[in-house]
């Protein structure tokens, strides 16, 4: 089994960049050889469609993808009954949530409930449509420690919303919510369940059997795989109440002006040519990573959270807005009295990748007070060498407001 020390090595982008420090993980995750190489086999040597043509290129391309397919649906350890289905990301997976849950599972009149740190493709699409089809949405405020607010979860599941709908860990600060727990008490009134799982699933070997959640949503480039795959994981019971959001292509098993006959699950969710070249990308990044202990690489992540946390907490003047306890590895923090674009400038100048803004989550930083906030996100190829220059370019960067 691999080590931490060995994953770095693994990434050429370090290489070429020897002066970067990247610690905007949260918003995309490097690509290890393994995974440029999938790609670039796939069209410099298979290229073809999948599941359409008679040619033997096209059927070795239609059982690679679907090998894909297997590779990271047992890689969530899934439950039981449940299946996966190619996506572009996070935002096209909720989006055919919102848009296939209506008219089927929520009805005018229904609730639903989501939560006040969620990321906007988490409220944006459900918004959209629920004030279309007379849908009222709750929102689960936080707490002081700006966590979820567990007794007002609670409240809120008496009004017996139809759908909750929460993230794994909330891309603005970090903070891993307790999903088990709120998906068994959501379960316990009758609701469909979904987990944005896009900052969670790089937490480590997810666990979907036991979180036990009916949808769990990632995108393959947080995941050390390509941009422009993802998946929607679902117990097929779920997935079958969804109407399709596109249509066209595969998803079709018979089209006449008379009427048109839907294929099977999980073709009839993915219409049009898929992201096939992706798909193995995305599967290669979870086959190197199952090369890794990947319980150690999550404990050298935390431990290099703990460097990075503590020492914002010595820079005199940082107000730190993420808690350090279940924190999958973010440090959001803010100067007071100075925009945090300003801040990640200077950090820029000194070659410190941070994100700074309100990261998609206007609703959290509203409820915490603040314009945003300067985000430093780790991933397990960070070292302590990079956590102590970002300290010190901290350091420099507020001696100089
Ligand atoms: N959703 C990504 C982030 O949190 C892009 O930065």
């Amino acid at each position: 089994m691999l080590t931490a020390a060995d994953f770095r090595a693994h990434f050429p982008f370090f290489a070429a960049h020897p002066d970067w420090v990247y610690l905007d993980n949260a918003a995309t995750t490097h690509k290890p050889k393994a995974v440029i190489a999938r790609e670039l086999a796939f069209y410099q040597q298979e290229n073809s469609n999948v599941h359409r043509a008679a040619h033997g290129l096209a059927q070795q391309a239609t059982s690679a993808f679907e090998q894909a397919r297997t590779t990271v649906h047992q890689f969530l350890r899934p439950a039981a009954n449940s299946q996966l289905i190619w996506t572009s990301g996070t935002t096209a997976g909720l989006n055919q949530l919102a848009f296939g849950l209506m008219g089927t599972v929520l009805q005018p009149g229904d609730r639903i409930l989501l939560s006040a740190l969620e990321h906007h493709a988490n409220i944006v699409p459900w918004q959209f449509h629920c004030e279309r089809f007379g849908v009222f949405i709750d929102v689960v405020p936080l707490d002081s420690e700006h966590r979820l607010d567990l007794v007002t979860f609670h409240q809120l599941l008496e009004k017996k919303p139809k759908v909750v709908s929460l993230s794994h860990v909330s891309n603005g600060l970090g903070h891993i919510q307790p999903v088990e727990v709120m998906v068994a008490a959501a379960k316990a009134i009758g609701a469909l369940t979904v987990v944005d799982g896009a900052q969670g699933v790089s937490m480590g070997p997810v666990n979907l059997a036991q979180i036990d959640c009916d949808f769990y949503l990632f995108s393959g480039h947080k995941l050390y795989g390509p941009t422009g795959i993802g998946a929607l994981y679902g117990k097929t019971a779920a997935l079958e109440l969804l109407r399709p959001l596109l249509y066209g292509g595969e998803m079709i098993k018979k089209v006449s002006f008379t009427g048109t006959e839907l294929n099977d699950l999980p073709y009839r969710l993915e219409a049009g040519t898929p992201n096939i070249a992706g798909a193995l990308g995305l599967a290669a990044a979870v086959e190197f990573l199952q090369r890794f202990d990947l319980v150690t690489l999550q404990q050298y992540k935390q431990h290099l959270l703990k460097r990075l946390y503590l020492g914002c907490q010595q820079i005199p003047g940082l107000q730190l807005l993420s808690g350090l306890e279940d924190n999958a590895g973010i440090v959001s923090l803010v100067l007071p009295g100075e925009h945090p674009a300003d801040l990640a400038t200077l950090l820029d100048q000194q070659k410190i990748a941070v994100r700074a803004g309100s990261h998609c989550a206007m609703p959290l930083f509203a409820a915490l007070q603040q314009s945003g906030a300067v985000r430093l996100s780790l991933a397990a190829y960070n070292t302590e060498d990079e956590v102590d220059l970002a300290l010190a370019a901290l350091t420099q960067a507020v001696e100089l407001f």
